[in-house]
């Protein structure tokens, strides 16, 4: 397993860097571009361990992807869309590896097709909780065996209709699942989120000829034609994702005198959370260039070190900086005074429960945190004490302490930190040119 070692900074972070891209986009892509009717071009598509999972799913059920090594971390594709009811059954189980967002939103277009399919994981996705999708699922028809609400998940073949659904929480890939489950669906799909989940699939869809209707907190899915829906290819240039952009962000926030920029990074209002937060902590953050890339907002962001005030996340603002708030956190430990986090209990769900992990890791780098049910109070301003601690597997634990380790009194270890590539390949190297001090230890 591999060892990340930081060495506290000395000298400021500076430079411009690009990040990979969007995570959530680049499964989007492929499951989508896969089901179109015709060839979809998608560039700057992130190659890290869940996309590619995704990636290989579809290949395994016929899919043909062409597939172009730009560079170590971006890469082009060709994806020969087989149309909505072109995919063929696969040998194999599906394996989504550690990936949550290929698992469940592939069940929504698996509980459509007239082959029976099982959709499986690593120990780790193979723990998280499915019911939030097996439930929907089951009432628009779908058989779905899933012993104990947890993948493996068999599928059978199945009449789906659609359904009016309200979901208890506010998920991207539940409502994602249940729209593309829709659109194998007879009648109309509608879905009710009780907070602002992105909406890159929305979007996708609507990019893709799907009269898809957004009315408030109501996503509807119309009844579709005769003869079914078609999707149209895509043609997307994929932004840099926000939510690795996150680390080199907060670095330079909390390491004196940094000024960093941060190019081509997707701004979608439901993924900028962090940004909001970190305003409310004091932190002023210029955009520039703004543009839009593959149907989102994007542009530069520009931040430098600033003395940060404590501050409380609470209520929508946590949905729209769900992935971000390990991150936060660390900045949180920078920051005057104690810092909450509040209404954040699906942190709970995620590739580990981050609240626990965190407030463990972060005590163990002597930062005074109190954990609660649906958050964490963050004491502040402490400089980490360093020493070893584990990313427990989950990618953006990993990072959010090797930033830590940046500002920390002595040496940090960061274990099990191979993890990172689930999202971000290439963050030690983004990191390095940025002037941080951080290697693999041998
Ligand atoms: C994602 C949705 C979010 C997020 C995850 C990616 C997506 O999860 O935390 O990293 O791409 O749809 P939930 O849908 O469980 O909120």
């Amino acid at each position: 397993m591999a060892v990340l070692q930081i060495t506290p900074q000395t000298g400021p972070l500076q430079g411009t860097v690009t990040v990979p891209g969007d995570k959530s986009l680049s499964h989007r892509a492929v499951l989508l571009g896969a089901l179109a009717t015709g060839e979809s071009t998608v560039r700057g598509w992130l190659p890290a361990g869940d996309t590619r999972a995704t990636l290989a799913a579809m290949q395994a059920m016929g899919v043909e992807i062409a597939v172009e090594e730009t560079q170590s971390a971006a890469w082009d594709l060709r994806i020969s869309g087989r149309g909505l009811r072109g995919l063929r059954p696969s040998a194999a189980p599906l394996d989504c590896q550690n990936a949550g967002t290929c698992l469940r939103l592939l069940a929504g277009i698996m509980a459509g097709q007239d082959f029976p399919s099982t959709l499986t994981g690593s120990e780790q996705l193979r723990r998280r909780p499915m019911n939030r999708i097996v439930m929907p699922l089951t009432e628009m028809g779908a058989r779905i065996d899933a012993d104990g609400g947890t993948a493996p998940l068999a599928i059978s073949p199945a009449a789906l209709q659609g359904i009016s659904y309200r979901m208890p929480v506010a998920s991207a890939q539940v409502k994602s699942a249940i729209l593309l489950a829709g659109l194998y669906a007879r009648g109309q799909t509608r879905v009710y989120q009780p907070g602002p989940a992105r909406d890159h699939t929305e979007r996708l869809l609507t990019a893709m000829g799907i009269p898809l209707a957004v009315d408030g907190n109501w996503i509807t899915l119309p009844a579709p034609p005769d003869g079914g829906w078609t999707l149209e290819p895509l043609d997307l240039a994929i932004p840099g994702d926000i939510s690795s952009a996150a680390f080199p962000l907060v670095a330079a926030m909390i390491v004196p005198h940094s000024r960093v920029k941060l190019a081509g990074i997707g701004l979608n209002q439901t993924r900028t959370g962090l940004l909001a937060l970190l305003a409310q902590m004091g932190a002023s953050y210029t955009v520039s260039n703004r543009n839009t890339t593959g149907g989102e907002p994007a542009g530069d962001i520009g931040i430098a070190f600033e003395e940060l005030q404590a501050t409380a996340a609470a209520g929508e603002v946590v949905v729209r900086a769900i992935d971000e708030l390990p991150i936060w956190a660390v900045a949180a430990t920078q920051a005057m005074g104690p810092s909450h986090l509040r209404d954040a209990a699906e942190l709970r769900v995620k590739e580990v429960d981050r609240i626990a992990v965190l407030a463990a890791e972060l005590q163990k780098l002597g930062v005074p945190v109190d954990e609660r049910d649906d958050g964490l109070t963050i004491a502040g301003p402490v400089r980490p004490a360093g020493g070893n601690v584990s990313s427990h597997g989950d990618h953006r634990l990993g990072m959010a302490l090797a930033v830590a380790g940046l500002v920390a009194r002595a040496p940090t270890r960061i274990h099990e930190a191979e993890a990172i590539a689930d999202s971000f390949p290439g963050f030690v190297e983004t990191m390095q040119a940025l002037g941080a001090h951080m290697e693999w230890l041998p």
